[in-house]
């Protein structure tokens, strides 16, 4: 972005924007480049606006949930990386249903629910992300996803009109929604739960997260999954089954836990992480004959 660019953003948005922000800060991975600018949006209205700016000054924007599923590539990420907060943050139940802003946390979302006694969400324990962030990659496990619960989705489009999709409107596939389309941003969405005891649907999660600590890296720097798992086979066990857990370039590791997960063993860079990535994804295709899909969004210039 241009110094002048800057200096527009700043008077533009009511938070002050951070410039040159080191993306390992805001990725659960720890790796990445600088941004050019990130902003706080705390309103719909203050988001049109900056979508509009960008668009008017051909400024690409880039949409950060948690961080979570995401590597950013060392050269960092050109021009404007915002984040939802304020009134897109919002939740709010209404019997079954909650509404819900695209910057919701997850993990608070589904306690809360939890305790209004609504159950659908224990799908996504675990899942370290933003609604919107998990909504676009249909979040969930290997079999469940938050898709299932979709009653509507509220999105902006990139010529800044505020839209309502309708379940008939939107299509998810494992890992896959047609969100990802060119220029949506998701601003909120109608899910629909199902009425439960507190103490069971509490039960089920308790339940959902030993099985994740105990087999899977939550306390290590990582981004999930590093791969979809191809139809019918475990892409965890075809890394493990090609010898990968352990393997490490530079502090990037396949984790000794789950072999699909990579881990940040301290200073590992997004070119460790790649190539490492990259490496897995080799040995897997000369053993089995299957080439590995990427499941992490993988962003930013080399
Ligand atoms: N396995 C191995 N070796 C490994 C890892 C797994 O042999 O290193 C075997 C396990 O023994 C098990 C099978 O593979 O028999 C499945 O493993 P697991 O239950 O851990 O599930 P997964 O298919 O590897 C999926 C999702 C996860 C989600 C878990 C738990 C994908 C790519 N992964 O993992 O989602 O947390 O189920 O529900 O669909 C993510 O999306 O980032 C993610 C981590």
């Amino acid at each position: 972005m241009t110094r002048k660019a800057k200096s527009q953003l700043a008077r533009w948005v009511s938070t002050p924007p951070a410039f040159n922000v080191p993306m390992s800060q805001h990725t659960t991975l720890r790796v990445g480049g600088l941004a050019d600018a990130l902003v706080h949006v705390k309103t719909l209205s203050e988001l049109r606006s900056l979508v509009q700016f960008c668009r008017e000054r051909d400024i690409p924007l880039f949409i950060l949930g948690e961080g979570s599923n995401l590597i950013v590539r060392d050269g960092g990420i050109r021009g404007v990386v915002l984040r939802l907060g304020g009134e897109l943050e919002q939740v709010n139940f209404n019997t079954t249903k909650v509404t819900v802003g695209g910057g919701v946390y997850l993990p608070h979302l589904i306690v809360q629910a939890a305790r209004k006694g609504l159950s659908g969400l224990e799908r996504c324990t675990g899942v370290p992300g933003t609604v919107g962030g998990a909504l676009i990659s249909n979040a969930g496990t290997a079999d469940e996803f938050i898709g299932d619960l979709v009653q509507s989705v509220t999105v902006l489009t990139e010529e800044g009109e505020v839209r309502e999709l309708s379940r008939d409107e939107l299509r998810f596939g494992y890992r896959w929604s047609n969100l990802r389309e060119k220029g949506l941003i998701v601003v909120g969405a109608a899910l629909n739960l199902q009425p439960d005891e507190p103490s069971a649907i509490m039960e089920r999660i308790h339940h959902r997260w030993r099985y994740r600590r105990q087999t899977q890296p939550v306390n290590q720097p990582c981004a999930g999954c590093i791969f979809k798992n191809p139809p019918g086979e475990r892409a965890g066990r075809l890394l493990e089954a090609a010898g990968l857990k352990g393997v490490r370039i530079g502090d990037a590791q396949v984790s000794p836990l789950h072999a699909n997960f990579i881990v940040n063993l301290g200073k590992a860079t997004a070119n460790d992480v790649l190539t490492l990535a990259e490496h897995m994804r080799q040995t897997v295709h000369e053993r089995f004959g299957i080439l590995l899909e990427y499941e992490v969004q993988i962003v930013g210039d080399d």
